[in-house]
């Protein structure tokens, strides 16, 4: 029988794409559930399907749905407790930190006042971030006190609920690029350098992607990483990871991972290795 894959989504956009094309190679059923309209009724299932591939743009939403389906029996790929995690970037440095992963410093506080202690106390530069984001947005180097202040005041009148968790971190002099970790389960499959003349290095905000080695540190800390995370077995992540004079550190990790511009540089097909994992995870 063939599996009955739950394609969760939003857009469906390139990596989407490349997905729904590996699943159909595998001769896998897929039925689209948008998230956009998808309804659950508490004690019935939502869906007939064997296994959920989650893809969703929103991130409340792929946490809330993963937990109903869950609810329901049906394994997801990732997990609620990877999206709780993953999503939040508080709760992803205590995972690391819980797990002796290394990071660069984090320090966190609930008022402008405390945070601004904080920060004095870590010195300057500091990177200040909403928990709970993507793609480089309302990211802030702090460069010093005046800057600190104006921020946090700011972030006090104007920001919404997540900017009222103060996420300090300490400012990584990176050379000129970062590392982006590949995992799937708890093997790093690919990983590419995002090199970009601005300290934010994101592919969505024109960091350029280039192969990068797989060594032993780099295989080593990215299954770190995602058992962190994941559990035992891992999850299906792709990690930030920062080249420090100290060796590297994990600086956040995704868990509904964006891949399209990795492919071509790594020559791996990450799209073919998800569709592996998620069809190797359905309920029998
Ligand atoms: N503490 C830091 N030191 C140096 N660069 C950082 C730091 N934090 C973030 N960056 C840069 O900003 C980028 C985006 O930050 P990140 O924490 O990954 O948030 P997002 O979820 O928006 O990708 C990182 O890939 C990195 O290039
Ligand atoms: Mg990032």
């Amino acid at each position: 029988m063939t599996v009955r894959v739950g394609f969760l989504h939003s857009l469906i956009r390139p990596e989407e794409k490349l997905l729904l094309a590996e699943f159909a190679q595998r001769k896998a059923t897929v039925e689209m559930i948008d998230d956009r309209a998808v309804q659950f009724t508490l004690g019935e299932p939502a869906a007939q399907v064997d296994v959920i591939v989650e893809r969703c743009l929103n991130h409340s939403r792929a946490l809330h749905a993963l937990r109903l389906f869950e609810s329901q029996g049906i394994p997801c790929v990732n997990s609620a407790a990877v999206a709780a995690t993953c999503g939040d970037k508080l709760m992803t440095s205590v995972a690391l930190a819980e797990h002796g992963v290394p990071q660069p410093e984090v320090r966190v506080a609930f008022t402008p006042e405390s945070a601004l202690v904080a920060i004095e106390a870590m010195g300057y530069p500091v990177v200040l971030k909403p928990a709970v984001g993507s793609w480089g947005r309302l990211l802030a180097k702090v460069n010093d006190r005046d800057a600190a202040e104006a921020l946090l005041e700011h972030k006090t009148v104007l920001g919404s609920y997540h900017h009222s968790i103060f996420y300090i971190q300490r400012y990584v002099d990176k050379p000129g690029r970062d590392i982006r970790a590949f995992v799937i389960g708890d093997e790093c499959i690919a990983a590419i350098y995002r090199d970009s003349p601005h300290w934010i290095t994101n592919t969505a905000r024109g960091g350029r992607a280039s192969v990068c080695p797989i060594t032993p540190e780099l295989a080593h800390l990215a299954a770190a990483g995602a058992r962190a995370v994941g559990g035992p077995k891992g999850a299906v992540v792709a990690l930030d990871i920062f080249e420090t004079p100290d060796g590297l550190v994990v600086n956040e990790i995704n868990y509904t991972m964006e891949y399209r511009n990795s492919i071509a540089p790594t020559g791996v097909n990450i799209p073919g290795r998800i569709a592996d994992y998620v069809l190797a995870r359905a309920r029998r």
